[in-house]
């Protein structure tokens, strides 16, 4: 596997398209939206997008139950108005992963609807069907009484999302019904993905981001066959697209960075102690936590993964709540160092820039549930709808945040004190130091149970920074061996050394060359 350059300087922004900026007056976010926006995108300092699934869909899990893998969804536009958008952010040298959904389908696909027959064609074993329609496969929900084949066909998610058949990894003899990775039918679909990816990075799209990549090989219980799955997908890529990034939503990076993913999500699920920085009773970033187990973890997994590839962390996601329901005022401008700061490549929620809040007591729009508070218009300026549409107010895919002091990009544009000024600084001094980019190295070199600060050293080819961060209401100190130089960002008031000891003030955070 190669290292994907422009991943080495990599500032993502995650666009929910629903969501995001609406051209067309119909309440929903579209591409043409996008593209007027790529301007503000790069303003803020990212240079590349994740865009969730924009693909022809009934919408039942916002876009995650794709109906043609082929078709760009029409609400957002057209396959040539997608490439258009590729082609608008290459010329501004930025790079866009589209969202791979290779788990699942909706269960308006042709594919299903070809699989439910009766009659034996193409497509009859494209997903996990038992030969006992009263029998779910072992582990999963499942969907009967649509088909006119025996059987109950397992699902991946929401009930109406069918699960594709990429094998078991290890079939019973008494279930004839699972069949091997090897046999036909679960490799016919695994090169039916290559299709389509191939389809995508034809386009121009630059990697994907591929949804629940930990999920396709089924009784796999230490993932062994879907990570060799995954390597077959990267040896496909090496040959004919080898500077597509690959980004996964598994969670466990010594298993998917095996697989030759470039990089894994650590996420609000999985054991990798995300939350405890961001999103539990007591976040480390809202100033009385504890990092150590994140960072314990972190470590683990940089050692199981031999130091090779990269794990992002997201400021939030469309899945989870947003930031801004747990941390506020420094304690966001701190966890936007941090994450700025980090190895792998900062992702950063659309609206999480402006501190947008999570919108409490929506009813759950597109299979959204709890979500769908995470998943509200973004908001601009102070005008009609925040900017965001035309249509009428109640024509809007989500509800609007309806507080009055909502914050808005316009508003936070204007104010040299925000958040958005904030980030804006951290990306240009991230830019601007390979040693705080994805690839330089880390050593942690203050990290204990239930005390501040966090500090940490980013070592490039050519320098090294430390990263002191204390979004605590305490002055607080570390023994540090080595010399505190210039700050090249500092956001509160400068830590100050005296002999081995740094002296760090509440509510601060510094990069400092040593
Ligand atoms: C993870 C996606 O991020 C989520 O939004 C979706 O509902 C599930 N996978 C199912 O595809």
């Amino acid at each position: 596997m190669n290292n994907v350059k422009w991943l080495e300087n990599a500032v993502f922004y995650e666009i929910y398209p629903q969501s995001f900026n609406d051209t067309n007056g119909d309440g929903i976010g579209d591409f043409q939206g996008i593209i007027e926006k790529l301007d503000y995108i790069k303003e803020l300092g990212c240079n590349a997008i994740w865009m969730n699934p924009c693909y022809d869909s009934p919408f039942l899990d916002a876009g995650y139950d794709v109906r043609d893998y082929y078709k760009a969804a029409p609400r957002y536009g057209t396959n040539d108005d997608l490439r258009r958008l590729f082609d608008e952010m290459h010329r501004r040298d930025m790079h866009i992963l589209l969202d791979l959904v290779p788990g699942h389908t909706s269960w308006e696909h042709e594919w299903f609807k070809a699989s439910c027959k009766g009659e034996r064609n193409e497509y009859t074993d494209r997903y996990i069907w038992t030969d006992n329609t009263w029998e779910a496969p072992e582990g999963m929900n499942a969907l009967i009484g649509l088909a006119e084949r025996v059987g109950a066909c397992g699902v991946n998610f929401f009930s109406h999302q069918p699960a594709l058949n990429y094998g078991y990894y290890k079939p019973k003899p008494d279930k004839p019904w699972q069949q091997p990775m090897d046999a036909p039918g679960p490799k016919a679909t695994l090169e039916a993905m290559k299709d389509i990816m191939r389809f995508w990075l034809k386009l121009g799209c630059d990697g994907f981001r591929v949804d629940m990549a930990h999920s396709l090989v089924k009784n796999d219980e230490d993932s062994k066959g879907t990570i060799a799955l995954w390597q077959n997908v990267r040896e496909f890529l090496d040959k004919e697209f080898p500077d597509a990034a690959m980004v996964s939503e598994w969670g466990e990076p010594d298993k998917s960075l095996q697989g030759g993913f470039h990089m894994d999500f650590l996420l609000h699920f999985g054991p990798s102690h995300y939350n405890d920085l961001f999103r539990c009773d007591k976040p480390f970033f809202g100033g009385e936590g504890d990092a150590s187990e994140f960072v314990a973890k972190y470590l683990e997994n940089r050692k199981k993964s031999g130091g090779k590839g990269l794990m992002c962390i997201p400021s939030g996601n469309h899945d989870m709540y947003r930031l801004a329901k747990y941390i506020h005022g420094d304690g966001l401008r701190i966890s936007f160092a941090f994450l700025l700061s980090m190895p792998g490549a900062p992702f950063i929620y659309y609206g999480d820039e402006i501190g947008m809040r999570y919108v409490e007591g929506l009813y759950s729009v597109e299979g959204g549930y709890e979500r769908t508070g995470s998943r509200s218009p973004m908001q601009w300026d102070s005008s009609e709808n925040a900017g965001f549409s035309n249509a009428p107010a109640d024509k809007l895919y989500i509800k609007l945040d309806p507080s009055d002091d909502r914050p808005t990009a316009e508003a936070a544009m204007a104010d040299s004190g925000s958040l958005w000024h904030e980030i804006q600084r951290q990306t240009a001094v991230r830019m601007a130091h390979p040693a705080l980019q994805s690839y330089g190295d880390i050593d942690f070199v203050y990290c204990e149970k239930d005390k501040y600060p966090l500090a940490y050293l980013r070592t490039g080819d050519n320098e090294k920074i430390l990263v002191i961060l204390n979004p605590s209401a305490k002055t607080v100190e570390f023994p540090f061996g080595g010399s505190l130089g210039e700050a090249v960002y500092r956001y509160g008031a400068m830590a100050a050394q005296s002999g081995g000891t740094v002296t760090v003030p509440a509510y601060s955070a510094g990069y400092y060359k040593v």
